[in-house]
């Protein structure tokens, strides 16, 4: 079987372990691109001894720092078959007049998708490649506690479906995952949201499946699903007077 080469970004999350290992397992090196030195060169290190076969290369990059996104994304050795994107960072509304919002919006979104489109010119040149983004069901609907967050991942969701349109009569394939809550090592989940949350783990695994299958959209869980389901189906008059 003949190797490949996904690359994936944010790779330094517990997902992107687990993401890392499953790829490795199924004969794809890897490229790990991340913004923490430290933990980019041990999760290199660790994939490097659980998969001898695996070619294991890694960058360092902060998506702020969008003075460097040509400069990484050159530095990169091609050809790529596909891209996992993980990068993301939550954040808890208290005032409006954050400022902390426009990093959120360029974290989740704006500098993102800068990077991304260097991978998908290129897919685009070739003819082919994968996308694999993660975005949140917090981008389905917004809430008081979320909706900065929630509004960059809606905008990526969106993104996400206009360049499945635009790409449809080539050989690219994107898939948009929309998880609920993910039950990282240090996450501070309460009962409920223990309970609705997925391991990374067996996150991976339904993502390699799904990429397998060439699911284009998925939820973390079928429960997930009918939630936002029902949710979408909530008239503005009640939404808005919600507490959750
Ligand atoms: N956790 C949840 O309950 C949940 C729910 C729905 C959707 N999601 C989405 O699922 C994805 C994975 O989430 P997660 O909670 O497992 O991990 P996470 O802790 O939110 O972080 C995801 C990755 O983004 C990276 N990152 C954040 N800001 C960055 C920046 N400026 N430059 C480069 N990398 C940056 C982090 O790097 P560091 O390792 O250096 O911090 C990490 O590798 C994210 O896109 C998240 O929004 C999460």
């Amino acid at each position: 079987m003949t190797k490949k080469t996904v690359a994936i970004i944010g790779a330094t999350c517990d997902l992107g372990f687990e993401l890392s290992k499953i790829y490795a397992k199924n004969n794809y090196d890897l490229i790990i691109i991340s913004r923490d030195k430290e933990k980019n060169s041990n999760l290199k290190n660790l994939i490097e001894s659980l998969s001898k076969n695996t070619k294991v290369s890694s960058y360092e990059l902060d998506i702020l720092d969008l003075e460097t996104h040509s400069k990484v994304y050159n530095l990169i050795e091609k050809p790529i078959d596909g891209v996992i994107s993980l990068i993301g960072e939550t954040h808890n509304v208290r005032s409006i007049k954050d400022q902390k919002f426009i990093s959120i919006i360029n974290t989740n979104y704006t500098y993102l998708v800068n990077f991304l489109t260097f991978f998908l010119n290129d897919f685009e040149t070739n003819n082919k490649g994968f996308l694999i983004c993660l975005s949140s069901v917090a981008g389905l609907r917004g809430r008081k506690k979320n909706f900065i967050y929630g509004s960059a991942k809606a905008a990526l969701i969106t993104f996400l479906s206009g360049s499945r349109n635009y790409y449809n009569n080539s050989n690219l394939f994107l898939m948009t995952v929309l998880p609920g809550f993910i039950n990282n090592k240090g996450s501070k989940l309460n009962n409920l949201e223990k309970l609705l949350a997925i391991d990374p783990s067996s996150l991976a695994n339904k993502i390699f499946v799904a990429h397998q299958q060439k699911k284009e959209v998925i939820y973390s869980s079928f429960i997930w699903r009918m939630i936002m389901f029902t949710i979408s189906l909530l008239p503005t008059i009640i939404f808005k007077r919600l507490k959750f």
